[in-house]
């Protein structure tokens, strides 16, 4: 298994390049489900969970090539209308092939994916929503079969926000007859990239971005050509690490206004933060200050960047308190977090974040995607070697991280442990 090493204390310095999103880049490679033909979608970020989906798509019966960082699929002649449980265990998101299924060939097998480390999560929404557009839905030896005739427009409303939620019924809805409408609809640039991709399929949907979402459904849809739109985690990550540890570090290729909740906070912490366009420089707090701040969904403060954020609040002078809202367990990064000497409390859905003067390196394990990266954060900062094992989860979501982070100053190797 691959593990980081990192040396604390060197400064971040140069230009570093955001790619593409990791959660837009998803749904729309299940798009691809829509339709025959060959679809191109570019700026793809090479991770462990495109590889997932791809692998899923392909074991249906589609094909798929790579060049750099575009990707070519064929849904043309996908037969095995079939998500099992061993793909959509490892990644969550298999659940969006769900929509695309039904509304293509009237019915779908997809195993119902279970817990995670960072909570239940449920998928009772996009099973609703698909309910209301006529599907039937039954549950049967820990599948969900979905079938039905052509897919009707309805009107949905979701319990809450639910990015993937929503973007499985959007999908769903391109090829369904009449119009759905979907009421509180997640607003995050993720759904709204998927929309702006359904356009060039010739889907009709209007409003995305907003939490009320129109789709008139279409009979046909055509491939689609699309660049998927700058990963805002990934960009939110280096906005933190420019804020932990930057000396004049320039970002490029994000979209800033995708992380205006974070900007606000990482400014209100004392970290120089200088927009200009798709370019953005950070400079160290050199005092960071505590700061108190609650997760919500889009456009309040990503629940996607809680974890990083608090790598920096466990250096701050003073008591910070994080509320997480989204997901009930998503503070596992606090134990490890600790053993480098961060004061954190946990209490429900609350951390108490006394800030220390310093942060040591030591031995760390990664137990999610986020977690990861809170903790190579901390060993930027952290007196000595860090050792982040079982990376593979930062593999699933962040292209290249060490690599980038080294290209700006950053000491990292990365080593396979015996
Ligand atoms: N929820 C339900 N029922 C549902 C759907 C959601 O109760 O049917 C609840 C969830 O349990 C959670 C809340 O609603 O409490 C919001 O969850 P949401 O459905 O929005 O999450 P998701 O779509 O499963 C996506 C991202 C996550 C990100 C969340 C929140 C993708 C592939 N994943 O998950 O990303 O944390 O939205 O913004 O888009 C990550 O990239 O590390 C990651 C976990």
């Amino acid at each position: 298994m691959d593990a980081l090493r990192i040396r604390g204390g060197a400064p971040l310095s140069g230009n570093i390049k955001v790619s593409g999103s990791k959660n837009a880049a998803l749904p729309a490679l299940a798009a691809s489900l829509l339709c025959e033909g060959t679809h191109e979608l570019s700026r793809v970020p090479d991770l462990a969970d495109v590889k997932t989906l791809l692998g899923l798509l392909q074991s249906m019966g589609a094909t798929s090539s790579r060049e750099k960082d575009s990707v070519r699929i064929d849904a043309t002649k996908v037969d095995k209308l079939e998500a099992p449980y061993d793909l959509v265990r490892t990644m969550r998101a298999s659940i969006l092939v769900l929509g695309p299924l039904v509304a293509r060939f009237g019915r779908a097998k997809v195993s119902l994916p279970g817990g995670c480390a960072i909570g239940a999560r449920p998928i009772d929404q996009h099973l609703k929503g698909l309910e209301r557009l006529g599907a039937r839905i039954t549950l049967e030896h820990g599948y969900v079969l979905a079938e039905c005739g052509r897919l009707r427009g309805a009107e949905v409303l979701f319990d809450m926000p639910t990015v993937t939620g929503t973007e499985n019924l959007m999908l769903a809805a391109t090829l369904a007859e009449g119009t759905t409408v979907l009421r509180n609809a997640a607003r995050e640039p993720e759904i709204t990239d998927l929309a702006d991709l359904l356009a060039t399929m010739g889907a009709r949907v209007e409003g995305a971005g907003s939490d009320t979402i129109t789709i008139h459904g279409v009979n046909k849809l055509k491939p689609y050509k699309h660049r998927v739109v700058a990963d805002r985690i990934e960009y939110g990550t280096f906005l933190v690490a420019g804020a932990m540890a930057g000396e004049r570090l320039v970002i490029e290729d994000g979209v800033p206004e995708h992380q205006t909740a974070l900007t606000d906070k990482l400014r209100d912490i004392g970290a120089r933060v200088e927009l200009d366009g798709t370019r953005v420089t950070v400079h160290r707090a050199t005092k960071p200050k505590a700061i108190d701040v609650v997760t919500a969904p889009y456009p309040g403060f990503p629940t996607d960047m809680q974890a990083q954020l608090m790598a920096l609040l466990a250096v701050a002078d003073g008591a910070s308190v994080i509320t997480e809202t989204i997901f009930e367990n998503r503070f596992m990064h606090v134990p490890e977090l600790s053993r480098m000497g961060a004061q954190v409390r946990v209490d429900g859905g609350k951390a108490f974040v006394q800030g220390t003067a310093k942060l040591s390196g030591t031995t760390v394990m990664a137990t999610d995607l986020r977690a990861s990266a809170c903790l190579v954060l901390a060993g930027l900062i952290a007196s000595g070697e860090t050792t982040v094992r079982r990376i593979y989860h930062l593999d699933r979501g962040y292209e290249q991280l060490e690599r980038k982070l080294m290209s700006v100053g950053a000491r990292i190797e990365r080593f396979v442990e015996a």
